[in-house]
């Protein structure tokens, strides 16, 4: 596929293109410029000319073509009675949420932060605890154990987000590191709930490692969440899986379910499966593509944007930039709209530790991407 096509999508109910105004370019929410892979594309098709849309259900083969998946890319054992399908990962993850936690539980996850890990459990009435990553000497970030376990002790923690690949930061876990979390998680009894959406997008040699696929141990206190949505640009249609292998955990989750949400709508379904069983090879072209956008973005920030730094992401299309040297003063998201037309995520919205940061989504044509830090660089004081 040609990724460098332009797309317009102004007008066709994208809110990435819809919120600012004609003259901005919209680098922010995470969905991608491109075309679906033409299977899906192709697949929806075929559904829509049948022209009658009453109550879906999971297309059959749906769940072997996960647990296919699961075994081909992760080595990772699922059955069918494990898996289910939820409209959207934030719907599934403030289930899970809800009905691991008395009333007043409280939850923890790592910040920078997902925005709807800070704020759904505030809206289920649970507290979130923010566990603060740093940036190790070479420029990574990692996880505090120390005061990831001490936070759990303090707070009484019932449920773990783990984000992985991690958002906003592009961080790959690593077997060590996963093993690190669940120890900590199994000694307290901390149930892991684990959001992988951006698991499909991947760079260089790192590898998705599901946190449940470790051992049957970790297995049995985690959820886990997956989608086609990021991987094959398909978010708009919400069709995202969950595994739940534990059955004490599943039939709880979903009672929860069927009185709280539905399944995704057929359509979504359509295209997901299609996605997952078609989708190989276009995806490989777009993480190759993703790759050399992401490249160009570290040749051109000390050339461009010598006050901007970053930690090059391992996967996903989101690039965590440090504007706190820039020159920068005030709103920087709103700065970076009236002065360059740039739309980018503002930080602070990712918690406290996202202060002087922005989130630049780099799914979008590589024209479009010079275009934009050329833009920034003439704007930045
Ligand atoms: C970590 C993470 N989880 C969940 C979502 C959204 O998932 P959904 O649209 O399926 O609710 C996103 C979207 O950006 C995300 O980055």
């Amino acid at each position: 596929m040609n990724f460098d096509q332009v797309i317009d999508r102004r007008n066709t109910e994208s809110i990435k293109w819809t919120l600012y105004g004609e003259d901005v370019l919209p680098l922010w929410i995470a969905d991608t410029d491109f075309l679906s892979p033409p299977a899906v594309v192709e697949a929806l098709h075929q559904r829509v000319d049948h022209g009658v849309f009453g109550y879906g259900c999971i297309p059959e083969g749906f769940n072997e073509v996960v647990i296919r998946r699961m075994k081909t890319r992760y080595n990772w054992e699922v059955n069918a009675d494990q898996i289910s399908c939820v409209p959207g990962i934030v719907t599934g993850f403030t289930l899970l949420m809800r009905c691991a936690c008395e009333k007043d539980g409280t939850v923890i996850f790592q910040t920078p932060a997902y925005p709807p890990f800070i704020n759904s459990p505030i809206c289920a009435g649970l507290t979130g605890i923010h566990n603060p990553m740093y940036l190790d000497q070479d420029g990574k970030y990692k996880v505090d154990y120390d005061l990831f376990e001490k936070q759990i002790i303090e707070n009484k923690v019932k449920v773990f987000i783990l984000c992985n690949p991690q958002n906003p930061t592009g961080r790959v876990f690593t077997q060590e590191e996963l093993e690190k979390l669940a120890e900590i998680c199994l000694r307290h009894q901390v149930l892991i709930c684990s959001d992988e959406i951006h698991c499909d997008i991947l760079y260089d040699d790192h590898k998705h490692i599901p946190i449940a696929s470790i051992s049957p141990e970790i297995s049995k206190i985690t959820a886990t969440f997956m989608a086609p949505s990021k991987t094959y640009n398909i978010a708009g249609l919400h069709a995202s899986v969950a595994i739940i292998q534990d059955e004490e955990m599943r039939n709880r989750y979903l009672k929860y379910k069927s009185y709280l949400v539905g399944n995704p709508g057929l359509l979504a379904m359509v295209a997901a499966k299609a996605a997952y069983e078609q989708g190989d090879e276009w995806l490989e072209e777009n993480n190759a593509y993703l790759q050399g956008n992401r490249d160009r973005i570290e040749e051109l920030l000390p050339i461009k944007l010598p006050g901007v730094s970053w930690s090059k992401p391992e996967a996903t299309f989101l690039a965590w930039l440090d504007f706190r040297k820039s020159g920068l003063e005030g709103d920087y998201q709103q700065y970076l709209i009236d002065h360059a037309k740039v739309a980018l995520n503002e930080g602070s919205t990712f918690g406290e530790e996202g202060k002087g940061f922005l989130r630049l989504n780099f799914g979008c044509t590589r024209a479009t991407l010079e275009e934009a830090i050329d833009r920034i660089s003439k704007a930045l004081p």
